[in-house]
């Protein structure tokens, strides 16, 4: 039997570059999005890659919803009598000074972003447990680990969702669940398209940083799915991020400070 995953956001970007790498290495692909026109497109590019054996679904579904990846996790015990990988992937960005963000924005990030992946964790875990196996893989972002100016409410959500992530690797290893984060840097999506921000500068400037990345959203996939199978706990695709990240870790704050305010520079709103 092919093995099963299941991808939110799946319909664009690295959800959509997710499912057909799974897709190609012979996995079934269940993908849920909010936007069912690129989502019935990728399903069909989804079929065009399928073997015999492995199925390509989309669903409608809003992270924000409990009850919407509820019906997914109950559909899929029935039709495929369980899954291997849960992707929770979909997500937003938002950025702004902190005296200017407002709460509502705040909210609506950490709905998406956080409780969305809370709630698929809360929702497929069960099966996972039945099973005795599974792998939760959460995207989060290197604005998860390192703390980039300006996007405070997107770094809280992502670092709230590696704290998440490590708390259930532990929480679940003896159930025979797995758990990874993924902790990119950028690459090129659609991700600018649904973005937040108090200064339209700033939604240039990340469509800029976007196109810049080191990496494709293809290329990245590749890491995950290369990363998940390793079981490794944190996935960090960029090189460069991984630097920054380690430097943070064991350099002096003051030296530390210095090379990330060099790095940032060019995320200053001009
Ligand atoms: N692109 C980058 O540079 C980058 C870097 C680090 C992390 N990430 C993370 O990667 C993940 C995927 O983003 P992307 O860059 O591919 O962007 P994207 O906008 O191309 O894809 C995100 C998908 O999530 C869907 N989505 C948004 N809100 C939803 C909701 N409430 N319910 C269901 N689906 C919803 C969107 O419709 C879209 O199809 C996000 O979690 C993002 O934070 C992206």
């Amino acid at each position: 039997m092919a093995k099963r995953v299941f991808i939110t956001g799946g319909a664009s970007g690295l959800g959509r570059a997710l499912a057909l790498h799974y897709a190609r290495a012979g996995w079934s692909v269940c993908i849920a999005d909010l936007n069912d026109l690129r989502g019935e497109e990728t399903r069909k590019e989804l079929e065009a890659l399928s073997y015999s054996g492995s199925e390509m679904l989309y669903r409608h579904a809003d992270v924000t919803r409990e009850e919407d990846l509820q019906a997914i996790a109950d559909e899929l015990s029935q039709l495929w009598g369980g899954l291997d990988v849960l992707i929770n992937n979909a997500g937003v960005a938002q950025a702004g000074a902190i005296e200017d963000v407002t709460i509502s924005d705040w909210e609506w990030i950490i709905n998406i972003n956080l409780l969305g992946v809370v709630r698929g964790c809360k929702v497929f875990t069960p099966i996972f447990k039945r099973q005795g196996s599974g792998h939760i893989v959460n995207i989060a972002s290197m604005a998860g680990l390192l703390d980039v100016p300006r996007m405070a409410s997107y770094n809280v959500t992502k670092a709230a969702v590696v704290a998440l992530s490590g708390t259930l690797e532990q929480e679940l290893m003896d159930d025979g669940i797995h758990v990874s984060v993924v902790c990119p840097s950028f690459f090129q999506t659609n991700l600018e398209e649904t973005m937040r921000t108090t200064d339209p500068r700033m939604k240039k400037m990340m469509g800029k940083l976007l196109s810049s990345g080191k990496l494709t959203a293809e290329q990245v996939a590749e890491k995950i799915f290369t990363g998940v199978e390793k079981q490794q706990a944190y996935i960090l695709p960029h090189a460069s991020g991984e630097h920054l990240w380690l430097a943070k870790r064991y350099l002096p704050q003051r030296l530390y400070n210095k090379l990330f305010q060099r790095s940032v520079s060019r995320m200053k709103p001009r």
